[in-house]
C-alpha cells in the first residue's frame, strides 16, 4: 500500500471520510500529537489500529468527536461537574472517561464499561470529525512503545506502507497527549497527566486525585503500564542536580567513539558549552510542545540522548515528567 501526505483541504477530507466509512484506517493531526484513526462503531477497522501498531489488546482507544456532537449519545453523564468540564475545557487537550452506552465497539474499549471522549481543538480535525460525523477512536500515530508523533512526516515514518492516507495538518502544538480524566466518581482521577493540569481541573470542579500507577496495581489506564514514547537511541534521564554526572557521561561516550547529545530545557545551555544539544524551550508549554520532535531529530543523529529532568513535577511539567521518565528512564 502506498501511504500519501496531503494537506487538509475539501478534496482531501472527503478521501479520509471515504477511507473511514469503508472501515481503513488514516492518520490524522490533532493539537497534541497525530492520530491513527477509524470508524469507532466498526470493530474490523477498530482491530485493525492494534494490528497497525503492534498495540496490547487491552489497551482501550480514546473516541473523538466534534464539538458539536451528542456526547450522551455515547456515554452517559451521571455525575454534575462532567458537564462543567466539558464547557471548560472542550474542545481541547482533556480526555473524560465515562461509563459506555455500547455504541462505540467493544474492541476500542477492550471488553471495559467505561469510554474515553474527546473533543480535539485542531480546526482541520474539528472539520473531518464533523464531515464524518462519526466517533472516531485514534491512538497515537506511532508504532507501539515508539515516540508519539507530532507531523505528518514523523507518521509516514512509523505507519508507511500500512496505511494509505495521512492528513497533514501541520506540527501539533500541544506535543504532548491528552489529560486522561476518571470522572466516573464523585472526584476526579487525572490517569495521565496533560497540558490540561490538576490546578486547572481543580478551579473547576474544586478537587481533584492523581491517579498512582504502582507496580503491581490494578491499574485502571492500562496505557501507563506500558514501556513508551522510547525513541529509537539509547536514552537516560539525569536529575538537574546531576549535570556533573551528565556531562561525565557524555565524556565517556565521546571516548568511545559514540555520538551523544544533551536534551534539556533551553535555560541550562550554558552548562554544556560546546556539546551536540537538542534544547527544548524555556517554558512547560514550549518544552512540552517540542520533546517528542526533539526525540524524535535525536535519534536520526544521536547514538545516546542525555536527558536532563524538569524543574518540578507541578502543572505541565507533570506530563512533560512522566513523558520523560518512560521515553529516557
Ligand atoms: O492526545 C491524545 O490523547 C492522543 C490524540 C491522538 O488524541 N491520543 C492518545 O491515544 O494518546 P493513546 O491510545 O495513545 O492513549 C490513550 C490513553 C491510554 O493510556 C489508555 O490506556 C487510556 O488513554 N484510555 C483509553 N480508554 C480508557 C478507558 N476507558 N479507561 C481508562 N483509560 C483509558
Ligand atoms: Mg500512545
Amino acid at each position: 500500500m502506498k501511504t500519501e501526505i496531503k494537506k487538509i483541504n475539501f478534496f482531501s477530507l472527503r478521501k479520509a471520510k471515504k477511507i473511514l466509512l469503508s472501515g481503513g484506517l488514516i492518520g490524522m493531526p490533532t493539537e497534541t500529537v497525530y492520530g491513527l484513526g477509524a470508524d469507532g462503531t466498526n470493530s474490523s477497522a477498530v482491530k485493525e489500529i492494534f494490528n497497525v501498531k503492534g498495540r496490547p489488546t487491552d489497551n482501550p482507544l480514546i473516541a473523538h468527536v466534534h464539538k458539536d456532537f451528542d456526547i450522551e449519545s455515547l456515554v452517559e453523564i451521571e455525575t454534575p461537574y462532567v458537564k462543567d468540564l466539558i464547557k471548560a475545557f472542550m474542545p481541547g487537550p482533556l480526555t473524560l472517561v465515562l461509563k459506555s452506552k455500547g455504541v462505540v465497539t467493544e474492541e476500542a474499549v477492550c471488553g471495559g464499561q467505561t469510554l474515553a471522549i474527546r473533543m480535539p481543538a485542531h480546526k482541520g480535525c474539528q472539520k473531518l470529525l464533523k464531515l464524518v460525523n462519526k466517533p472516531i477512536v485514534a491512538p497515537s500515530a506511532n508504532l507501539s512503545k515508539h515516540t508519539s508523533p507530532v507531523t505528518a512526516e514523523h507518521v509516514k515514518n512509523d505507519l508507511d506502507g500500512k496505511i494509505s492516507l495521512i492528513l497533514d495538518g501541520g506540527k501539533c502544538l500541544g506535543g504532548i497527549e491528552s489529560t486522561v480524566l476518571d470522572v466516573t466518581s464523585s472526584v476526579p482521577r487525572i490517569l495521565r497527566a496533560g497540558l490540561i493540569t490538576k490546578e486547572m481541573i481543580e478551579k473547576v470542579v474544586g478537587a481533584c486525585e492523581i491517579a498512582q500507577h504502582k507496580e503491581g496495581d490494578k491499574v485502571k489506564s492500562p496505557g501507563v503500564k506500558y514501556r513508551h514514547y522510547r525513541p529509537k537511541c539509547d536514552a537516560v534521564l539525569f536529575k538537574e542536580e546531576e549535570i556533573d554526572k551528565a556531562i561525565e557521561f557524555y565524556n565517556a561516550k565521546l571516548a568511545e567513539n559514540k555520538k551523544p547529545y544533551v536534551m534539556c530545557a533551553s535555560y541550562l545551555k550554558d552548562n554544556f558549552q560546546g556539546k551536540n544539544l537538542l534544547l527544548l524551550g524555556e517554558t512547560d508549554r514550549e518544552i512540552a510542545s517540542n520533546l517528542y520532535s526533539k526525540l524524535l531529530e535525536g535519534e536520526k543523529i544521536a547514538d545516546v540522548i542525555i536527558a536532563i529532568a524538569m524543574p518540578s513535577e507541578e502543572g505541565i511539567f507533570l506530563g512533560i515528567s512522566n513523558r520523560l521518565n518512560k521515553s529516557c528512564g
